[in-house]
């Protein structure tokens, strides 16, 4: 909004956290925000008195967080105190309030409602002209400033018709691309002008949850395709290839995988799933998407097993712990909870980042979980890497001294985002996500089973001597690097 040229000031509860972004340091690891951020300064104040972000704002953007209660449903305390705090301190009595949390239908509602009262209570005698409106977000982490400049379309719901207005206008630029693209990320040329879906709250309200559900679905329908492709030896990504050439399927969102992770998809469809029964609709495609991508993290340990016999003392390296590329957020991120179910049936849990081992450290201490600053030592005298997050870094690691320093050189391709050949070529046994398990230029390198049963096995691989496991188990690696 800053950067679009309109006057921005952000309040948050935490001193400490506006003060820091007083002073231009951000919180969170994001491609482009500094920038932005620098190029936004001169439109941008932080402050921790609610009193002067709110009291004569035209708009005031609710952002607050909205996790999950046990139970599944949303917590919404958080946006209750936030409308408590609107309501009290407002004095531009045509503000717009809108709210950009993801909340359960009627919700706006209820907020309208709150900041009503706490209105009322702290003004008895002004005029109330403001009105509530529901803004939901599409942005990705990783690609949030992209999706935030250039939307596929802007949906604002509301029952008061100049509200809409308000906020079309406030969106002027973005709706229209008139505003000066950055530098670092030009506009594509084809994109003219944004949609705009105008609606009720409610329908906006559905519109958030029936998005992030349907993209959720879609990565489970991939992945349970995938354990069909594995059983009958197909390749899962030509399966998608020729599936989503068709217009009406496309190919985003159909990446098989260890499944989605992060703060939306899980507690959006969980919400999704509790709202329905709240009214009496059992959401039981949802129901079975979450079942899918759960499961995908489990099959990761059996996959593990069935290559190491047992995961008792071995040690397993995970590379990536944030729960996707180019993000530090590690919000129900598969890595953690695949390095949760390891643990327990007794392995040692390695795990790298290139962005989110600062923050996994901090939120995971007492975890059992060692965070590596190198890949080297990752993967010394490891048993088997997974690779969890893509992070286009993980391309092109020194595969060959890897597989050298680990005692078996096993890695498991958890986004089939590595190439199969480079890996088998460096000397590892490699293995994908609905994909045959066969090698293809070389013959298989024995599994860690078959070694075991043959503890004379010692193979020549185009890099050198492949040890056999009792030789690795009695035999120090070199040290990596
Ligand atoms: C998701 C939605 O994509 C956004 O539109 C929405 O605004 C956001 O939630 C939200 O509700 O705030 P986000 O969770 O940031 O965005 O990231 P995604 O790119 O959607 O990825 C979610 C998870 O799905 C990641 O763990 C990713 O690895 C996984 N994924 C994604 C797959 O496993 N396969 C795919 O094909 C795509």
């Amino acid at each position: 909004m800053a950067y679009l040229g309109h006057q921005v000031r952000g309040f948050d509860v935490d001193k400490q956290r506006a003060a820091s972004l007083s002073k231009g340091v951000l919180p969170i690891y994001e491609p482009g925000l500094q920038e932005l951020f620098s190029l936004s300064r001169t439109n941008l104040t932080f402050g921790s008195d609610p009193a002067v972000a709110i009291r004569d704002a035209d708009v005031i953007f609710i952002t607050v967080g909205t996790p999950s209660l046990p139970d599944g449903r949303p917590d919404l305390q958080y946006i209750d105190s936030a409308a408590e705090m609107v309501g009290k301190h407002l004095t531009q009595s045509t503000a717009v309030i809108v709210n950009k949390s993801t909340i359960p239908i009627g919700t706006n509602r209820r907020v309208e409602e709150i900041i009503r009262k706490a209105y009322r209570r702290s003004k008895p005698e002004a005029e109330e002209r403001f009105a509530v409106a529901y803004n939901p977000e599409f942005l990705r982490q990783g690609s949030a400033i992209h999706d935030t400049l250039y939307p596929d379309r802007i949906v604002l719901g509301s029952n008061n018709a100049q509200a809409l207005e308000k906020l079309k206008a406030v969106y002027g630029s973005i709706i229209d691309q008139t505003f000066e693209a950055p530098a670092f990320l030009p506009r594509t040329e084809t994109l003219h002008r944004v949609p705009v879906v105008a609606t009720d709250l409610a329908s906006a309200e559905i519109i958030k949850y029936a998005a992030n559900a349907f993209l959720a679905l879609k990565i489970s329908f991939a992945n349970e395709l995938a354990q069909l492709t594995e059983r009958v030896n197909a390749d899962i990504s030509q399966v998608i290839h020729g599936m989503g050439l068709d217009q009406r399927i496309q190919h985003q969102f159909l990446q098989a995988g260890l499944g989605w992770g992060g703060s939306c998809f899980g507690k959006d469809t969980a919400a999704l799933v509790s709202i329905g029964q709240q009214h009496g609709v059992d959401m039981r495609i949802v129901r079975a998407a979450r079942d899918v991508n759960y499961l995908q993290r489990e099959r990761v340990v059996a996959k593990l097993t069935q290559e190491l016999g047992t995961l008792e003392g071995k040690v397993v390296g995970l590379l990536g712990v944030a729960f996707k590329p180019h993000t530090d957020d590690i919000r129900d991120a598969p890595a953690l909870d695949i390095a949760r179910r390891l643990l327990a049936r007794g392995a040692t849990v390695r795990a790298h980042d290139p962005a989110a081992l600062q923050r996994a450290r901090l939120e995971c201490q007492g975890s059992g979980v060692q965070f590596c600053e190198s890949v080297d030592m990752l993967a010394h005298r490891a048993h088997a890497l997974v690779l969890v997050t893509e992070w286009p870094q993980y391309q092109s690691l020194p595969w060959e001294r890897l597989a050298s320093a680990m005692r078996y050189p096993f890695i498991l391709d958890g986004r089939n985002a590595l190439n199969r050949e480079t890996l088998e070529w460096a000397g590892f046994h490699y293995l994908g996500v609905g994909r045959a398990d066969r090698p293809s230029t070389q013959p298989p390198v024995p599994s860690l089973r078959a070694v075991r049963r043959n503890p004379i096995t010692v193979r020549e691989t185009e890099f050198g001597r492949l040890r056999s496991f009792d030789e690795l188990l009695t035999q120090p690696s070199p040290v990596p690097g």
